[in-house]
Order: structure tokens, then sequence, then C-alpha cells
């Protein structure tokens, strides 16, 4: 991003990132903590580590004799700052300091119970059995001549390890992930009793130091951004207005058609509140709807929608409108998003395509890009956000996916009855999933029980499990016609799919928002299926879901009374032939039905 951090931001921690998916998680927990914490490649030189107070090696999916395995350089060991190593950075300790690492005869796979005796700093107040949570194969099996033992779970004989005298130690297991008990306890030991950080970091605090950051950027030139009406582009496009004044930013937003209702009046209206004449709006829809005409498969219809948005994007760069001489361009790119922090190969696929197509690249070459929040996780924005007075209906929004209603509009190009199974009914149904760690896309079981019913959750699973065909079980909670009757048809994504996918939409919403339930679940996609009969060919799933990342999630009940309440209205829908509710977790299933 050539944005180097602000002096005021000096990190006192430093995690390597070895390619794991929890260098992030240690990172935002070593921050909520109150102490600065930045991201750098494992093998970044000790001698620009220096300076620091700690360092921690993160945990990763590869093994140290492997050649190419990520590496750390040796002589970090000898700074004068603390090391904590997790889980392979444990091992890349004990390989490191002459200790023995070996592959485990079996992995170890969640929670485990650790022992855990020690009077090291690392551990006060947090030693005796407790729960962890584990994820490796490779174990430690000789710690390095001058380190102690301090703890072990059944299958693991050195799941701590440290030399209190070198300030050197290592976890097998995750302090970071909220299944270890003790997780915040110890990293908490880390940062002050070991490292002597003190805390010097809170996000709402940081408001006045981006804008300085922003103004030097920017020099003398003015800010254009793209928004999408989420958190981080109008908290970024917000910073910048303070920064610069309102003659020197503007704001443009792209209609796709795959908005839910209201969206785009909304974002209308908050960015109107705050300044005259800096928004104004593209409306793509014919575009975007026009070219997903037909088109079945999920990936085909996200491909579709990433090449729309390339174009929209470069024509209206190209068009010179707003880059021509003194323009750059503003983006909400968050730190799990940047390069510089190691943010993984796969998420920067599905995130950062908007953010980084060919004429945005050449910017970015030719320093013409600003992002204010490059060193902020989504929940620091949240916080700067209120710190901005930003209205908190939008700050507290769910979760909502960058291609829109595409992946909550299923399509089908066949006709195909449902079919009795001893369980239930099979919903020739296609959705995607995801087992062990492979993307499925099969059909759906039907039950007709009621998702409140007790171990219907359990039962779920099992039936998953079981039948190798389907990889998602539904109940039904209210029909029109008997699931018997019930029957595919081919369809689309067409106009008037998508106003009775937003009709039923609101409906759910404006019903959760007045019982509170919204504020219950992290998100509640609302899917359109092509399941009826007659003049009724559409069927509405709600997917109520809890999570913390999006990773995994946990389908939730809801409170009879509201289920019973949004069926009828739902039910009292042109074209909405029947009302399903989601009870699969994720894995097996996906979040989104796509
Ligand atoms: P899945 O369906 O993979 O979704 O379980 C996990 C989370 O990611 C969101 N999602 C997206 N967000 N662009 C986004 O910004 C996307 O292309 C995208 N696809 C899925 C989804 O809503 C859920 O919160």
């Amino acid at each position: 991003m050539n944005q180097s951090p602000d002096q005021g931001t000096r990190p006192q921690i430093i995690v390597l990132d070895t390619g794991g998916q929890y260098c992030h998680l240690i990172t935002r927990k070593i921050r909520e903590l109150g102490v600065y914490s930045e991201i750098r490649p494992s093998e970044t030189p000790a001698s620009e580590l220096a300076g620091v107070l700690g360092i921690v090696i993160s945990g990763g999916p590869a093994s140290v004799y492997e050649s190419g395995s990520p590496q750390v350089d040796p002589a970090i060991f000898d700074l004068p700052c603390a090391v904590l190593g997790i889980c392979y950075g444990q091992q890349l300790i004990a390989w490191h300091l002459g200790g023995t690492v070996s592959p485990g005869k079996k992995g170890e796979y969640g929670m485990a119970h650790l022992d855990l005796e020690s009077s090291a700093a690392l551990f006060q107040g947090a030693t005796g059995r407790q729960q962890v949570w584990m994820s490796h194969r490779d174990t430690v099996t000789a710690a390095p001549a001058g380190f102690d033992v301090y703890g072990a779970t059944e299958t693991c004989a050195i799941a701590s390890m440290g030399s209190a005298a070198r300030r050197i130690y290592g976890v097998q297991f995750h302090p970071e992930v909220v299944h270890t008990e003790r997780g915040r306890q110890i990293l908490s030991n880390f940062l002050f009793g070991v490292c002597g950080c003190e805390t010097d970091w809170s996000p709402r605090e940081q408001t006045s130091r981006i804008e300085e950051e922003i103004r030097q950027r920017v020099g003398d030139r003015n800010v254009f951004f793209f928004v999408s009406g989420g958190v981080d582009s109008t908290v970024a496009f917000t910073l910048c207005l303070r920064a610069l004044g309102p003659e020197r930013v503007r704001a443009l937003y792209v209609d796709t058609g795959l908005m839910r209702d209201s969206e785009t009046p909304f974002v209308q209206g908050v960015f109107e509140s705050l300044g005259k004449g800096i928004f104004a709006v593209e409306y793509a829809e014919e575009r975007f709807v026009g070219a997903l005409a037909g088109v079945r498969e999920p990936e085909k219809k996200r491909h579709i929608i990433g090449e729309k948005f390339v174009e929209v994007q470069e024509q209206i760069l190209a068009s010179g409108q707003f880059l021509e001489g003194n323009w750059i361009l503003g983006q909400g790119t968050i730190y799990p998003d940047t390069i510089e922090s190691g943010g993984t190969a796969k998420a920067d696929l599905i995130k950062t395509h908007h953010n980084r197509v060919s004429g945005i690249q050449k910017l970015l070459a030719e320093g013409r890009i600003v992002e204010p929040l490059h060193l902020l996780y989504k929940d620091e924005v949240r916080e700067v956000g209120r710190e901005l007075n930003l209205p908190e209906e939008l700050l507290s929004r769910h979760p909502f996916p960058g291609p829109g209603l595409a992946i909550r509009c299923l399509c089908e190009d066949e006709v195909r009855p449902v079919e009795p199974l001893d369980a239930g009914w099979l919903a020739p149904l296609h959705s995607v999933g995801v087992q062990g760690d492979s993307r499925t896309y099969r059909p759906v079981l039907l039950l007709e029980e009621s998702p409140a019913s007790p171990g219907v959750h359990l039962k779920a699973t099992e039936m998953i499990n079981r039948l190798a065909g389907i990889n998602r079980v539904a109940a039904v909670t209210g029909t029109h016609t008997p699931v018997a009757e019930l029957k595919t048809s081919a369809a689309y994504i067409t106009t008037e799919r998508l106003d009775r996918l937003r009709a039923a939409d609101s409906i759910v919403r404006s019903l959760c928002l007045s019982s509170g339930f919204e504020h219950k679940v992290w998100q509640f996609p609302v899917i359109i299926v092509p399941l009826g009969a007659g003049d009724r060919p559409d069927s509405i799933v709600l997917r109520p879901i809890d999570s913390v990342d999006g990773m995994t999630a946990q389908s939730v009940a809801m409170p009879q009374a509201l289920l019973d309440e949004m069926t009828s209205a739902l039910l009292a829908l042109p074209g909405i032939c029947t009302v399903l509710y989601d009870l699969t977790h994720k894995p097996p299933g996906t979040i989104e039905w796509e």
C-alpha cells in the first residue's frame, strides 16, 4: 500500500506470520488487551525487529522439517525482547534451539484438557487443569536444553515449554481462541508480565492521528471513493471528509440491482447527512441483472458479477470524471486485506478483487490511493465509526456479501418433484456446502417438524452424515401445498424473483428488528429457492446463524411466536409457496446457499 505506519503507532509486539489462519486472531486479541501489535512475514530479519518488546510466532499448517516451510531468523532468539511461540511457533523454537519435533501418531484437533504446572510469569493465575483448543499433528518431542516442560495433554507430552531466564516460551495450544479457557489471561501475562508492555491502544483515540495521516498522504489533491454502503467504505470516507473538507471528497455508489429493499435510499441518506453534493449513484441494474440471465451455476454467477464490477469501475475511472489532474482514489481496505499483513491468499482473492482491478493497481503504483483504515480490524473500524457519530444502524449491521442478493437467489435448470425418504423429503435444490476441505453442491433434505423441537439440530447433523448425497437439512415451517406435491422449476435471476426476495427479506428484517432478534444472531440470510407449485413457484428459506467470524457457524433456533408470525407474513406474499428453516451448521453447510 506504500503507506508506512505513522510513528504514532509503533508496535510493541510483532506477530510473525507462518501462514496460519490464526495470526490475525492473535494480533486482534493483543490489541483488545490495549497493546498495539502488527504482523510481519515470519522471515523478517531480526535487525528489523529491534526495539519491539515481544515477538509472537504464530501457528501455521506446515511441518518445520519440510523444505520450504516458513522459517524465522534464528537471530530473533538473541534479541533483548521476549518470544512466545504458538503451535507451529513452539515447534520452530524447539527446532532452532536444539529440541526435537516429530510427526504425531494422530492429530489433536479441538478441545483438550491441559494439566499445567509452572511458576513462570507467563502462567500467573492460569495453572492447573484447564480446557484448551488444539489443532496440530506434529509435536515437540524433546525440549531444547535449558527449557522446562510446563504442561501436557493426553496426546501431547510437551503442550508448553519455556526458559524463564531467556524469556522464550512455547505453547502447543491456541491461547488466542475463545475455547481456550485461560487464553486471555496467558496472553495478558505475556504482554504485561513477561514483555513489560504498557497499554497504548484504543481505536477510538485514533481518529485525529488518521486524519493527520490522510492530510499528509493526500497533500493538495482531492479524494474520490467507490462506496458500498458497508461500514468500512463509509468510515474511510467520513475520515477523509473530516480531514479534507466537503469540497475535496466525492463518493460514488454503484446500484447493481442486487441490493436489499431500500438499500440505495438508506446509503444515500447516510451520505447526504454527512454533507451536500458529495455523493452520487451510478444505476447499473440492467447491466448486472441482464448479464445473469439464464445462469444457474453459483461460481459462474460470482464470476459475472466480479467482471461487471470491474467493467463499471474501470469505465468510471477511464472517463476521467474524477481522476483527471488532482484526484486520487480512497478505499476502505482494512488490515486483514492488506498484503503487508500477510492476509491469507484466499481471503485476498474473495475480498480484494474490487480493490485491486488493473486501473486501481496502476493508481497504487503511482501513489494515488489512500486507505485510511489499512491498519485497523473490523471491530476497530466500528469503534472509530462510533467516535465519528455515524449511525449505529449502519455500524452494527449484519455482514452482507459483495455479490449481494445474487447468491441468495437460488437457480435450477430442471422441473423435478421432491422424493419421499424414510426420514423426510429429498428436495432436488442444489446448494453449496463445505465438507472436509472441499466444496459440495448437493440437494436438501426437508423435515416436517418444528425447528424448535428438542434435538432437531443434532438430528440434522446425523442425517447429513448418514445420507451421503445431501449437504443440508431444512424444516418446513409452513406451506400452501403438501410437501409431497412440491416441484423445482427452471428458474434464474430475474427482476421478478429479486423483487420477491426483497419483499421477503424486508418482512424478515422488520420483524427481527422489532422483536430484538436481529441482535441475537450474527447474520440472517433470507434465500429464495425455486420450489413450489402452480402460481406459487418459489419458497423462502430462513437462515439465522451465530458465528464469530463466518468461518464456522451454528444454525440458531428462533422464538416460536416470532417464527409463526414470520411464516404467515411470508406465505401471504404472491408467488411464495413454502417457508423453510435451515437447520444446518457450517460445516457441513455454508452460510449462504449461492
Ligand atoms: P459462506 O457462505 O462461505 O459465508 O459460509 C461466510 C461469510 O462470508 C460472507 N460472504 C461474502 N462476503 N463477499 C463478501 O464480502 C463475498 O463474495 C462473500 N461471500 C460470502 C457471507 O455472507 C458470510 O457472512
